[in-house]
């Protein structure tokens, strides 16, 4: 037994050592931890637990120490974050490049299936030279086995990707299908092709950084949600969105005491400005109305003009969605309605309600914007909103115009309860773009146009600009002050809480993409 034991924990050495002392030391020198070390950050001391640690390709004689790929390059397991069952994998660069091979897959595959089967989160911890161009077809086969996976339990568990190193090519796209993506400053970078081929195909010169950096996924292609400035803040992140989220489609996220906003309220009438025109920080609103004022913004980098994320009322997670003034007016466009659609569509496969701020003058004008598709990116919008069965609460700041009310999850859209704070302008269009239409010819007329124009502006807002038309068709629930917005959700949320909605039976929608 001696010897049986002995020669176990040799084979389990040579694998728990990856790809040896030199590799390791290149990984930290390159500002990155190795898997292992990974793991044991993230996780709870001591309760990570591997699975097939023993995994090996064409092993066919057991009886000596002959591990070429120690690991087959990535380590997979389940353990806890804050007490919770997460099901993981963290590739192991220093084991030929992290790359991904027949058993290096099947290993990330027997961990979703227990993920699935289990109930529980999954997440992939990424670090790899993508597909190993040694095993050809057998990898990509592997890809194919973990993207099928991937879209199956889409909406049933939370699928999270943390990138901290590379993802090159196949390797970008499990990580895509995820529900989050993590990014970490200098060391992580995704693309399809890499600056070589790019220079070689279209002559373009672009380091790797700069084609897939965590900077450029996170502000300009909005393929990642989160960005951190090293591996620790990136883990402590994840931490913090794990704490919003149930652990799959049939639990409810885990409620934690309720704690008043420690920004308080009694200036929150002051904030948006009377002056429909001028800007204002929707998060300075949200802070004020929220549990504890935290609000974790996902996506915060990128489509600026709307602003999603987490946050609590009265202990309970809700996924927040605003405009946000500060850009674009608020406007909706062909980036921001990706944004506001995909965020809806992961709270309603979680259950998790929606609450949601408005002040929006319109979908964004223009050739580029009408070029790109905003007919079809802004029916996302609508989709998603439409398509939600979780309580959802809209609240009015200010301006909601034209299709864009609509998009903003109005009640004919699905909205339970929509409130309005008395600022609140709800028409068809803005009054200046309205009266250059309705009284364009008396205002040409006019001996001094433009003194008739500010009239009839000033005629239209006192008239058409307000809730109470809405609120007279019963589109608005309530005009609210400003200052009671948190009673009021937190009781509309209580009012909701057995909802339940049937629709008819189908095999799925065709989601406008
Ligand atoms: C096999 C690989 C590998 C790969 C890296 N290695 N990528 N082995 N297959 N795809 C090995 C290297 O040979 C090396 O082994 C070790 O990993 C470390 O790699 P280095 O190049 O020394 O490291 P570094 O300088 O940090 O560069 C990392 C890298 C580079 C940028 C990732 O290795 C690289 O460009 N790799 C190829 C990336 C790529 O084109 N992938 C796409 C594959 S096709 P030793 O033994 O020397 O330590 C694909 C399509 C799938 O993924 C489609 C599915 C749908």
């Amino acid at each position: 037994m001696e010897d049986k034991l002995n020669f176990m924990q040799q084979r389990r050495d040579i694998i728990i050592q990856g790809g040896g002392d030199q590799r390791i030391e290149d990984q930290h020198q390159k500002g990155k931890q190795t898997a292992r070390e990974r793991l044991e950050q993230f996780l709870d001391p001591g309760s990570f637990v591997e699975v097939g640690t023993f995994v090996q390709g064409g092993l066919e004689d057991a009886s000596t120490m002959d591990i070429p790929l120690p690991g087959e390059g990535v380590v997979t397991g389940y353990g806890t974050v804050d007490g919770r069952l997460i099901y993981l994998f963290a590739q192991d660069f220093t084991v030929s490049g992290g790359s991904l091979g027949e058993m290096h897959a099947a290993k990330i595959c027997r961990v979703m299936d227990l993920a699935a089967q289990n109930g529980a989160p999954f997440i992939g911890i990424n670090d790899s030279g993508g597909a190993r161009i040694q095993e050809g077809v057998m990898s990509l086969d592997g890809y194919g086995n973990i993207f099928y996976r991937n879209t199956v339990n889409s909406g049933v568990i939370p699928q999270i990707s943390v990138i901290m190193g590379p993802s090159a090519g196949g390797a970008v796209y499990s990580p895509a299908l995820t529900d989050f993506i993590f990014m970490v400053d200098d060391t992580s970078y995704m693309f399809i092709t890499g600056p070589a081929v790019i220079k070689a195909v279209t002559g373009e010169d672009v380091s790797a950084g700069k084609l897939g950096g965590a900077a450029i996924h996170n502000d300009t292609s909005g393929v990642a949600h989160f960005r951190a400035k090293d591996e620790q803040e990136c883990l402590t992140m994840l931490k913090t969105l794990l704490s919003y989220l149930p652990s799959n489609n049939l639990d409810s996220a885990p409620a934690v005491d309720p704690v008043e906003p420690s920004i308080p309220a009694d200036d929150l009438a002051d904030i948006v400005p009377a002056d429909a025109n001028r800007p204002y920080d929707v998060v300075d609103v949200i802070k004020r109305i929220v549990d504890g004022s935290e609000f974790f913004q996902v996506q915060q980098h990128f489509a600026k003009n709307a602003v999603v994320g987490f946050a609590r009322l009265n202990g309970k997670t809700v996924g927040i969605i605003a405009n946000q003034a500060k850009f674009l007016a608020g406007c909706l466009d062909i980036n921001s309605s990706d944004k506001i659609a995909r965020f809806v569509r992961f709270c309603d496969c979680f259950n998790i309600p929606l609450v949601t701020f408005v002040d929006v003058p319109g979908y964004l004008p223009g050739v580029h914007q009408e070029y790109g598709g905003i007919i079809r990116h802004g029916a996302k919008i609508l989709y998603a909103y439409s398509e939600a069965t979780v309580p959802q609460i809209s609240v009015i700041l200010r301006k909601a115009y034209g299709g864009a009310y609509i998009a903003m999850n109005c009640k004919s859209l699905g909205a339970d309860f929509a409130f309005a704070w008395p600022t609140a302008e709800i028409a068809v269009m803005g009054p200046e773009g309205a009266i250059n239409i309705i009284n364009r010819r008396e205002i040409e007329k006019a001996e001094n146009p433009n003194e008739e124009r500010k009239k009839k502006v000033d005629e239209y807002r006192t008239k058409f600009a307000n809730p109470y038309i809405a609120a007279a068709r019963g589109w608005i629930d309530d005009v609210i002050d400003p200052r009671d917005t948190r009673r009021q959700l937190i009781m509309a949320l209580d009012s909701l809480k057995n909802k339940h909605e049937d629709r008819p039976r189908k095999k799925h929608g065709n989601f406008p993409v």
